[in-house]
């Protein structure tokens, strides 16, 4: 028995060693200590040995079971232990450099926002801002927007409920509503409210409208707005800067020209319309991009300057459209949806 006893033993050792798998454990564990092991066996066998032997060979017994199970129970931590490692796959060496898609680039209407204050900065103009939220005063009322104005109207502008409140923008009137501005014509007011002219602004800055989104329409876009006001400013001042914003963005081919149109907050006013038939994708003679006009003198009651000492101009456009046009985009969408694929066509 003893030699039956190290005979399964020095079986058992190599046997065990080479098993790769948990099956293939299962397996090998039931050959030995299953109810139908050879090990299992071996302990039946016991009581056919004679009694004064018993205690001898129990002891061997137990020994070489001990021995067994300590050696099952090594296999299957080697096992358990391989099997993380090939769920974890090859180690990680943080020394290596990043398998990542290396450094982002800036966002094409980030690119066109910065090139346009470049240009602006050039012409004397620095960069102001604005809040977001906005209250009715500074969108419309001292804009020279009638209260009755349709942009005002609850399916153009998102009003916040009358219980809103907002810690970091002030009313100006009691009780006026909150809402999301509907153009960055609002830092006007605020510009002119804070200092003295001369001024000579630029703000980029995000909008809200209650458009459905298409191709060309999205419920938040990005504008930029000019203001200057100083002493004896005329329309050709005004169409001298647009023609060199233009020129120096789009290319020295470009041509502007303006059309009659109606803001409450200048006058005369106009839309400003491009051709630009050198850039990729343009198939019209004439793009409109932007409002502006002479600042109307109500706007500077309203913000407390003397309308026979001061004039100026101002001008909106919108920076998607504007990015659209120098990059050849033809959905307004694809600016928002984040996809690699577009963005790194900027780098
Ligand atoms: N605020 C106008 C819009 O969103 C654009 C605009 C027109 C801005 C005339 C101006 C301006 O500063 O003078 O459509």
């Amino acid at each position: 028995m003893q030699e039956t006893i190290s005979a399964i033993l020095a079986k058992a050792q190599p046997e065990l060693a080479a098993l790769k798998t948990r099956a293939e454990f299962e397996a090998a564990k039931a050959r030995y200590v299953g109810p139908n092991g050879e090990f299992t066996a071996l302990m039946k066998q016991m009581g056919a040995v004679p009694k004064e032997q018993r205690p001898a060979m129990g002891k061997l017994v137990n020994e070489a079971k001990g021995q067994l199970q300590a050696q099952l129970d090594a296999t299957l931590e080697r096992i358990a232990a391989a099997e993380i490692a090939a769920q974890l796959g090859p180690a990680v060496d943080p020394t290596l450099p990043s398998p990542d898609a290396g450094p982002g680039t800036m966002h094409p209407l980030t690119q066109v926002r910065e090139e346009m204050c470049r240009i602006l900065r050039k012409a004397g103009f620095t960069v102001a801002d604005g809040p977001e939220v906005e209250t009715e005063y500074y969108c419309f009322d001292a804009l020279n927007t009638p209260p009755d104005h349709p942009a005002r109207a609850e399916q153009d502008t998102f009003y916040f409920p009358e219980t809103a409140k907002f810690a970091n923008v002030a009313r100006k009137v009691p009780g006026e509503k909150y809402l999301l501005r509907t153009h960055t014509s609002s830092v006007q007011i605020r510009t002119m409210l804070k200092g003295e002219p001369p001024i000579r602004i630029v703000s980029p800055g995000r909008v809200y409208r209650r458009d459905t989104t298409d191709a060309t329409h999205s419920a938040n876009f990005h504008q930029l707005e000019c203001l200057y006001v100083d002493k004896h400013v005329t329309v050709r001042d005004l169409k001298a800067l647009l023609d060199y914003i233009f020129a120096s963005l789009l290319g020295k081919d470009t041509k502007t020209r303006f059309r009659p149109h109606y803001f409450g907050y200048t006058e005369p006013s106009f839309e400003v319309d491009l051709s630009a038939k050198h850039l990729p994708k343009v198939n019209k003679e004439w793009i409109e991009i932007g409002g502006c006009g002479m600042v109307d003198p109500s706007v500077f009651e309203a913000v407390g300057y003397d309308p026979e000492v001061w004039t100026g101009y101002a001008f909106g456009m919108g920076l998607e459209r504007l990015a659209m046009l120098v990059y050849g985009i033809d959905d307004i969408r694809y600016f928002y949806q984040n996809d690699v694929r577009f963005l790194k066509q900027f780098a």
